[in-house]
């Protein structure tokens, strides 16, 4: 390349490099918004300043966002404590308290009065009080270029030392999470309510409408919510459930936005999203996308397949496995969305240029010299390590993941270890434990699919996996039965002590000498038994030599991007803290001709409908109100919003998460993102990444129309913000 055309080309990637994060791309930390993120976002349209979002001195934004059961996020909608969430992220409480009489999945569900307000043990909803920065302290003894194995044992004394002395009430707790790859650390000081409470539910019908064959799929048409409600006990603080408990009074609730949204309009999304990988080099998206993503998609491309072929011909079966094969299928379809995004964006190739012009700055500033062997050290490790990093695929899909076996082994297990190490009373309760549960293990499992399952991943496993990764019982099994995957998988069933739920509860009955013996010929046992030391020994005590160097890597690369593009604005990756992100109402072009509006209405979901179909059935009632377009105060020119889309950046974690309009108010609910931009969590592109959010009007409408829950509609604060006035109903 002549020079002149080098500079030229440099210069427009320095140019792409910062358009590129200007808008929509980040997850940011709310406590320093003011410096970073204030200015870009009322460019953009925002009204509000950041004290508005996250303020320790005053209720703000952040007094309404809601960590909800640790892993998906809800947000405080009244003055009582309500709780807007996902359907999809309260749907294990609505399915406890669900039976054939009372089918709430299928029928809904939605309290009359707080006295019908269900509890829910377990969940618990945590609000942030405040975040401190204490990097220092917690780097305190350690430096740079120390490696991660001696670095450990100081961070982890430094946050024993510290976490105790910072100042929180006794109704707080505190905990602190490494960012930007061990290179900051934050303290969050949090309160964690625990008496949590159903409050409402659509049918199925809506909150899951389109199910598996429209999940991450945009136009979507999914209502996609849930309601519940926090209680507090004496003062407003947390307490364990109890009837004299009452609604909590939030700091700060999110008023909602009747307005609706339009192309264009600023929108900011907050929540706790939980895992991103977005300054990996090229090396490391390569092995996401042509070495892991590979294998979990084909295994799993097999272990759906036969599943689906059970569900189609049996109802019992579809009722049983639709949950487990909900939970398969969402990674799967989102990692097959995320090797054909990188593919569309040319993602590795941009990976490409960002290191190549992270090499030419380092090389060319001696200040820069500790870090010229980062990247090459980098794809030495992962080059080094791919093998093992394929092989713990292979065995996690092919024997864990995909099994339920697995789970009825880890049962066997248990029991052993726990004989062992805390004696018989401790062993002898958990026998009365699992006894007592045995039923429900199996309830959604049944022995001819599992073992069908494990026919064929046992046949992809031996022929993808590198044989010298094998561990010897199976070879001995194989080569013993000429390679019949079938007839080792009937063997393994046929012969275990816990493949069925009478074969547990027989087990349960033993004392610990008869199940040893048990399972000394047990092939299921000797199976999983000679896999795990294996897999330590031969995989992992190898790969975690270079996974522990790419760690150290990685923090030392992230340590010095920051210094090497200085006039990058850097975001921490995603690590289930609370994080604002923040884009615009905007559609997409996910590929040459096609365009995509980023809106849908009702009228789509009547499109969509199939009379009785488990996916795209459609409740009489709303088909009714649709007829009579009775949208009361809740439409658009005479139409029904449904959900939208927005250049918001989010992931895993931020379903739930509410969408906010450039006031603060609510206006729209998170649920999930567009297929061809979830490789979002590995390399963002604006060009396509998309989050979808149901409209806020469509869940007051359902609330109030469909379910005639209208006590409900009275707590919240509906506001009509005159920015956007003119597109009130005018009906
Ligand atoms: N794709 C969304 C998420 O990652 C929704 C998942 C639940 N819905 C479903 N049909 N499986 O969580
Ligand atoms: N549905 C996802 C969740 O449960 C959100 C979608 C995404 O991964 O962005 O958090």
């Amino acid at each position: 390349m002549k020079i002149g055309l080098k500079i030229i080309v440099s210069f427009f990637l320095i140019i792409f490099i910062q358009v590129k994060l200007f808008c929509g791309e980040g997850m940011w930390l709310p406590h320093l918004l003011n410096a970073l993120n204030e200015k870009e976002m009322k460019a953009m349209g925002m009204k509000m300043n950041a004290e508005d979002i996250y303020s320790v001195n005053k209720g703000s934004l952040k007094d309404a966002i809601v960590h909800f059961g640790g892993g998906c996020t809800s947000e405080i909608i009244s003055g009582q404590g309500l709780l807007l969430t996902n359907h999809h992220c309260g749907y294990g409480y609505i399915q406890s308290h669900s039976s054939v009489e009372k089918n709430y999945l299928k029928n809904g569900y939605w309290a009359k009065t707080k006295s019908e307000e269900l509890a829910c043990g377990g969940l618990t909803a945590t609000i942030i009080s405040r975040i401190e920065d204490v990097t220092k302290q917690i780097l305190n003894g350690t430096s740079s270029n120390m490696s991660e194995a001696e670095r450990r044992p100081i961070i982890e004394k430094n946050i024993k030392v510290l976490t105790p002395t910072i100042q929180r009430a006794t109704h707080e707790d505190v905990f602190i999470r490494a960012f930007f790859n061990g290179n900051q650390y934050f303290a969050f000081i949090t309160v964690t309510y625990k008496d949590i409470r159903l409050v409402g539910t659509p049918p199925e019908s809506i909150g899951k409408f389109g199910a598996d064959t429209d999940n991450w799929v945009w136009p979507r048409h999914t209502g996609d919510f849930s309601l519940f409600r926090i209680y507090a006990g004496k003062n407003n603080l947390p307490a364990d459930y109890s009837e004299e408990n009452i609604p909590f009074t939030p700091k700060h609730f999110l008023p909602i936005n009747m307005n609706g949204v339009q192309d264009g309009d600023f929108t900011m999304v907050f929540g706790f999203p939980g895992r991103t990988n977005e300054y990996l080099s090229r090396e490391g998206v390569r092995q996401i996308v042509e070495v892991q993503n590979p294998i979990r998609v084909t295994m799993r491309d097999h272990a759906l397949k036969i599943m689906d072929k059970y569900m189609r011909v049996d109802e019992q079966t579809k009722i049983q496995y639709s949950s487990i094969y909900a939970g398969i299928a969402n990674a799967w379809k989102k990692w097959i969305g995320e090797n054909q995004g990188v593919k569309f964006t040319k993602g590795l190739d941009r990976k490409q240029a960002v290191d190549e012009e992270y090499t030419k700055r380092v090389n060319a500033n001696p200040a820069f010299a500790e870090y010229r062997n980062i990247l090459s050290d980098l794809d030495k490790h992962y080059l080094a390590s791919e093998k093992y990093t394929a092989a713990k695929e292979y065995y996690a899909e092919g024997f864990q993941r995909n099994l339920q076996l697995f789970n009825f082994y880890s049962i066997a297990k248990k029991l052993i270890s726990t004989q062992e190490s805390k004696g018989n009373e401790e062993f002898e309760k958990l026998k009365k434990d699992y006894l007592l549960d045995a039923d429900g293990y199996y309830a959604d499992y049944q022995e001819k699919i599992d073992q069908e399952i494990l026919a064929t991943l046992l046949e992809i496993f031996h022929k993808g996996c590198d044989p010298s990764l094998q561990f010897p019982e199976l070879k001995l099994q194989l080569e013993k039965l000429n390679y019949d995957y079938s007839k080792y998988a009937k063997h393994i069933y046929d012969n275990s002590n816990y493949a069925t739920a009478s074969q547990l509860k027989k087990f349960l009955t033993m004392n610990v000498n008869e199940m040893k013996t048990a399972l000394s010929n047990d092939p299921s046992w000797i199976f999983y038994e000679a896999m795990t030391p294996f897999i330590k020994n031969e995989i992992l005590v190898k790969s975690n030599l270079h996974d522990e160097a790419i760690l150290d890597l990685r923090r030392r690369h992230m340590e010095s991007l920051i210094k090497v593009f200085p006039e990058r604005k850097f975001y921490p990756d995603a690590n289930s803290t609370l994080r604002v992100t923040y884009g615009q109402v905007e559609g997409f072009q996910p590929r040459d001709g096609a365009c995509y509006n980023s809106k849908t209405y009702l009228d789509g979901v009547i499109e969509k409908y199939i009379p009785g179909d488990y996916e795209f059935d459609v409740h009489p009632k709303l088909i009714d109100l649709y007829k009579r377009k009775d949208y009361g105060k809740y439409a658009e020119n005479g139409r029904m919003p449904v959900a939208f889309i927005a250049s918001n950046h989010t992931t895993g974690g931020n379903s739930g998460s509410p969408a906010i309009d450039a006031h603060g108010n609510l206006i729209g609910l998170n649920f999930d993102r567009v297929w061809e931009g979830t490789m979002s969590d590995i390399n963002y592109d604006r060009s396509i990444c998309r989050n979808i959010m149901v409209d806020a009007r469509f869940i007051l409408f359902v609330i109030d129309k469909f379910a005639g829950a209208s006590h409900l509609i009275d707590e919240m604060k509906l506001v009509y913000p005159k920015s956007t006035k003119s597109r009130k109903n005018k009906k």
